[in-house]
């Protein structure tokens, strides 16, 4: 028997301020885009905005349901619609914000597992790492270099065509 390791590196900046013009604006976008979330069963309001190869943005926010788990993640609305308007075009970079209306919004927070499958399928179509920048409305900034690296040992298509 032997022990393997999965580790990964990020990247922390204390405040918005450290980004670069672009990425600081990506996450200005994704802090505004929150107020277009409809979450009124869980008050936590998500943003994210999405900069492409081709220098088009596409944003999402999450769409709850009174039948709660017909709810969509802010992530996965942006994919749907990126897939849509801009077929085939590789995201290099997305933004997630989120403003918790009952709680602190002041560290950032990462995405949930089915959206990490979700980004995960989308690096994979597009054969492009897609970088993510998570925080909330104010403090630290993680900096994510591809979102695959929160899904290790993941499922994906290479798995369904295997003959091993
Ligand atoms: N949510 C997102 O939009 N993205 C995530 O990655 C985590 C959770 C939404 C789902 C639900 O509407 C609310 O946040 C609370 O879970």
């Amino acid at each position: 028997m032997q022990k393997r390791e999965i580790r990964f590196e990020y990247d922390v900046c204390k405040s918005i301020d450290e980004l670069n013009e672009s990425d600081q604006s990506l996450l200005e976008s994704a802090r505004e885009v929150t107020k277009k979330a409809y979450a009124p069963y869980s008050e936590f309001l998500v943003g994210a905005v999405a900069l492409l190869e081709n220098g088009a943005t596409v944003s999402g926010t999450n769409q709850e349901n009174a039948s709660y788990p017909v709810g969509i993640c802010a992530e996965r609305v942006l994919l749907a619609s990126a897939a849509m308007i801009h077929t085939n075009v590789p995201i290099k970079t997305m933004a997630i914000a989120y403003h918790n209306l009952n709680g602190d919004s002041n560290f950032p927070v990462s995405p949930c597992g089915m959206c990490r499958q979700s980004i995960h399928e989308y690096e994979d179509r597009t054969n492009h790492p897609i970088r993510l920048i998570l925080s909330g409305m104010t403090g630290e900034v993680m900096i994510i270099e591809k979102a695959s690296l929160l899904l290790p040992m993941s499922f994906g298509s290479s798995e369904l065509r295997s003959v091993k």
